[in-house]
């Protein structure tokens, strides 16, 4: 287990996901009932952009920077991820960088939980630290993918929550094994809680290579399924990671249409010359 995301916080991959983990958030917390979220692949929830290992793969610059160099976020659903920036360095500092728990503490509110699962020891312990003060959020140090098994349906005391998400987010260490890890780990999870939305993030350098797993993810057994793509130069490259995705299963009502126009801004912002129009299409339709 070598890959450490201190290095690669805040990079094109990272405000793809981090845009629309709040707009599930969000989509999810119109109704009062409280919510549970499972963030199997947590890393350690707060990174420093001027620490060196950011500073050593600049990865953050043609990421995060480049959108807060905008003069105005037109497009809410960036907008609303910018204020989250914002917010999180008011609290920590002006190089802060939100790690996926940290927007989940700072989007869910004082009625709903969130489980935070980190297999590195290290990563796990500064994740606790971080944590500590905020009696919502649980950190497990274990595996995320057990986690689906072990932790849902979620049995937070009386509040019994019906509404959530699940993130899975690994590291893609295993290359291709880790897709098929992942699919698994989504298949225990709609069999144990069947109507939470599930977000699977993945690396793109090839886009045709992926069509096994579209395929595969289109036949789990969940009502509907939504793949979100953005590639910031042409999907050509099998040696670099020219883009990422995510699979939302079982998204939020109108997601789709929150999240077009965002896929285009933030192409216009971090896509390279060539850079092909992003995907935010049905595998498998709601209804
Ligand atoms: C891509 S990073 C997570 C980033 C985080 N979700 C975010 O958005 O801020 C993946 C993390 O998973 C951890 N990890 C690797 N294998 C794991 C496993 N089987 N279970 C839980 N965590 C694992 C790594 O140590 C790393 O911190």
């Amino acid at each position: 287990m070598n890959y450490r995301h201190a290095f690669h916080a805040g990079n094109h991959a990272d405000v793809l996901k981090h845009v629309v983990l709040l707009a599930v958030c969000d989509a999810l917390l119109r109704k009062p009932a409280p919510c549970f979220a499972l963030d199997t692949h947590a890393g350690r929830g707060l990174y420093a952009l001027d620490a060196d290992p950011a500073q050593r793969t600049g990865e953050a610059d043609a990421g995060v920077g480049k959108l807060l160099a905008m003069p105005a976020a037109g497009d809410p659903c960036i907008a609303r991820y910018l204020d989250a920036i914002r917010a999180c360095r008011a609290a920590h500092g002006e190089h802060a960088y939100p790690g996926s728990p940290w927007l989940l503490a700072h989007a869910l509110r004082a009625q709903d939980r969130i489980a935070c699962c980190e297999l590195q020891p290290d990563e796990a312990a500064i994740l606790k630290a971080n944590f500590r003060g905020d009696p919502r959020v649980a950190v497990h140090q274990r595996d995320g993918y057990a986690a689906l098994k072990a932790l849902l349906p979620p049995r937070a005391g009386d509040m019994k929550p019906t509404r959530g998400l699940v993130l899975v987010d690994p590291p893609y260490e295993a290359q291709l094994d880790e897709f098929d890890a992942a699919l698994a780990a989504l298949r225990d999870g709609l069999a144990r809680w069947p109507q939470a939305c599930y977000a699977l993030w993945y690396p793109i350098k090839q886009r045709r290579a992926l069509r096994p797993f579209h395929r595969a993810a289109a036949a789990l057994p969940a009502k509907s399924a939504l793949l979100v793509e953005l590639l910031v130069r042409a999907g050509d490259s099998p040696l670099r990671m020219n883009g990422s995705g995510l699979l939302l299963l079982n998204p939020p009502w109108q997601l789709q249409a929150t999240l077009e126009p965002a896929l285009e801004a933030l192409c216009d912002v971090l896509g390279e010359a060539g850079a092909p129009t992003p995907r935010c299409e049905w595998l498998k339709p709601p209804g």
